[in-house]
């Protein structure tokens, strides 16, 4: 049988590596494009060392129509899993227009050439943010959704409706949204991981910097929250853990297992961390003492979200496995592979 083919939006990026690994394992061929806006020729390199191999890599830039176009007539795919997007929520604050561009523009070129070419599954990432500040937690697909407080937020919102809207209207289009929560980690070979331009928005990126020497000091951004040790609580999942969950959200369009043409899966740990509690196990993981104080909150964070992942855990047959002490001793691998630390 012939292997079927995934078009990789974004596949140089962070979780876009990671996934292109976990696929080409998996035993799908891919199509990678990417425009390099945020990464880098080496993270394919990366994935091609993991793999032993060879991928499809186009520089193409998704807001580029055309460009699109001609790999929707090269290449024969069912399926695009689209990541190819801007993901700085404090940025999108203060440039809310080059989001909405970047983000909205890429992703209805997507879709309109899915629709065109007659290519049936659109594989959305989606982000944890659409929860906000939930009243109940864990979150389960049901949660009502809040309003986005950042533009990219509002990006990630906007996007999983127009999906819906379109596996409603359109017959032979199915959708699945995968809301991530806090993707954390790399591969074990330490041969891709995140690579942040600048100063890390993010926390673990911000640890592994000053654990390296980079950054002086991490700040904790709040001490005084309504939680167990006053810090915030996230849900941080293994990048590879993530990946597979990509896998399997593949395997159920190409197979016809949907229920539904549009589906929501949250893709967790189910199991809270607290920044504090995040720190302390990488220092323990790793067997060093990272520089941290105390600051003041950073707007816009929510006190705690993590999720329910019953509904992936059935229906995708996925669950996150991978062991937060290992998660972090990648982190920090890829980081000193990223330095040249021995
Ligand atoms: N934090 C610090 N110091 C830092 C960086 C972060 O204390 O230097 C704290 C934050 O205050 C927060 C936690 O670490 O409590 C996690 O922060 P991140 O920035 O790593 O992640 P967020 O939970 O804010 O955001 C992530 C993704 C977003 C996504 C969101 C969904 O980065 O893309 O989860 O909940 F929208």
């Amino acid at each position: 049988m012939a292997k079927e083919t995934v078009l990789v939006s974004g596949g140089a990026g962070y979780i876009g590596t990671h996934t292109t690994v976990a696929l080409v394992e998996a035993g799908y061929d891919v199509v990678v494009i990417d425009n390099f806006s945020n990464s880098e020729p080496s993270a394919i390199e990366g994935v091609e060392k993991i793999l032993g191999r060879k991928i499809t890599f186009e520089e193409v830039d998704t807001c580029d129509k055309e460009a699109l176009r001609k790999v929707f007539e090269r290449y024969d795919f069912s399926t695009i899993i689209h990541f190819a997007a801007y993901k700085a929520v404090g940025e999108s604050v203060s440039e809310p227009l080059k989001y909405y561009q970047n983000n909205l523009v890429s992703y209805m070129n997507i879709l309109e050439l899915m629709k065109e070419f007659k290519r049936p599954n659109v594989l959305f990432s989606s982000s944890a943010t659409v929860y906000g500040n939930a009243e109940v937690l864990p979150v389960t697909e049901q949660t009502p959704r809040q309003p986005a407080t950042s533009p990219y937020g509002n990006t990630k919102q906007i996007a999983e409706d127009i999906l819906r809207d379109c596996c409603n209207a359109y017959e032979n289009f199915y959708g699945i949204a995968l809301r991530y929560f806090n993707p954390v980690g790399s591969h074990p070979s330490a041969l891709i991981g995140e690579l942040p331009r600048g100063v890390p928005n993010n926390l673990v990126p911000f640890i592994t910097q000053t654990a390296a020497g980079i950054r002086e000091c991490l700040a904790v951004f709040g001490n005084d929250y309504d939680t167990p040790d006053g810090t915030c609580l996230r849900d941080f999942i293994d990048v590879v853990d993530l990946a597979k969950a990509h896998v399997a959200a593949v395997n159920r369009m190409v197979s016809g297992k949907m229920k539904e043409k549009y589906e929501i899966f949250n893709v967790g740990t189910g199991t809270p961390l607290s920044v504090l509690e995040l720190i302390t196990r990488f220092e323990k993981a790793n067997n060093l003492k990272l520089n941290y104080k105390i600051a003041a909150r950073r707007q816009g964070d929510v006190p705690a979200v993590w999720a329910d992942t019953t509904l992936a855990n059935n229906e995708l047959g996925w669950k996150a496995e991978r062991d937060i002490d290992d998660t972090l001793r990648a982190a920090w691998a890829w980081e000193k592979h990223v330095r040249g630390i021995k």
